[in-house]
């Protein structure tokens, strides 16, 4: 591991606004970290945590975890958020498919999901941090009235969330496929950019996003959304095809 990497891992063991696999803290985390009462809202696959500080700075009066398994990244918004003096960040380090061990039922108001790996290959459908297996975590520990926002740049993954999301009865409360070149797109989403954002628009890649809730989110519809891409697997796969759903 490089110099720097090390550097942060231990400071980031070190810093107030930053826990490791902190499993004490569900259930706890406004009494215990925040001190108030205020919604929290998470940023998954957080990276330096841009998102997380730019909402935190918004929106005082909301409660923001941002999480990834990099601490080396998320050690420079951790840092930030400290020289900023931006009480209302905290950053988890965790492994995503764990979500659920570090929250309570209901304890978080919303998700947002920002760019994240897009995970093209059939195999690592998986991995995707928008397939049912993640939604159903989601749901666990999400407010009922608690919504997921999703940016991305890659079609792949916005087109794979909407057929799923059709597949399983979700219909989207917002649709944006091009933020930055509609001009009645929400400010909040062409304002607050991170630095992958910034580099794929000006490659030219429309930036996405979705907006939706998981209230009817049922374990019925996601059997029989595994039973549709199973099958299209086997046709892909068929034809000698990696990629495509
Ligand atoms: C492409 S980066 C995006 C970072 C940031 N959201 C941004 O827009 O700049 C994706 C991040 O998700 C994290 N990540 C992906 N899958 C994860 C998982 N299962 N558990 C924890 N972190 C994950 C990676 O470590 C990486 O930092």
């Amino acid at each position: 591991m490089a110099k720097q990497k090390l550097k942060r891992f231990a400071e980031f063991a070190t810093m107030p606004n930053t826990f490791d696999f902190a499993h004490q803290l569900k259930g706890k985390w406004n009494t215990e970290v925040f001190k108030n009462n205020n919604p929290i809202v998470l940023e998954l696959g957080c990276g330096k945590g841009e998102y997380t500080l730019a909402l935190a700075h918004l929106y005082p009066n909301k409660n923001f975890i941002g999480i990834d398994i990099k601490s080396n990244r998320m050690w420079v918004g951790a840092k930030k958020a400290l020289e900023q003096n931006q009480m209302n960040i905290a950053f988890l380090r965790i492994v995503l498919h764990k979500i659920h061990e570090f929250f309570e039922a209901g304890e978080v108001s919303e998700i947002w999901i920002t760019f994240p790996d897009p995970f093209v290959r059939i195999r690592s459908a998986k991995h995707r941090l928008t397939h049912p297996r993640f939604l159903q975590l989601y749901k666990q520990i999400l407010h009922p009235e608690g919504l997921i926002n999703f940016k991305t740049d890659s079609d792949e993954l916005f087109s794979f969330t909407q057929i799923m999301l059709s597949k399983i009865g979700i219909e989207p409360i917002l649709v944006e496929t091009d933020v930055h070149g509609n001009p009645n797109a929400e400010p909040l989403l062409k304002n607050v950019r991170t630095y992958y954002e910034n580099l794929f628009s000006a490659k030219g890649k429309k930036i996405k996003f979705m907006k939706f809730s998981l209230l009817n989110l049922s374990t019925d519809h996601i059997t029989k959304f595994e039973e549709w891409f199973e099958a299209e697997r086997k046709k892909l796969v068929a034809l000698g095809h990696s990629t495509g759903i």
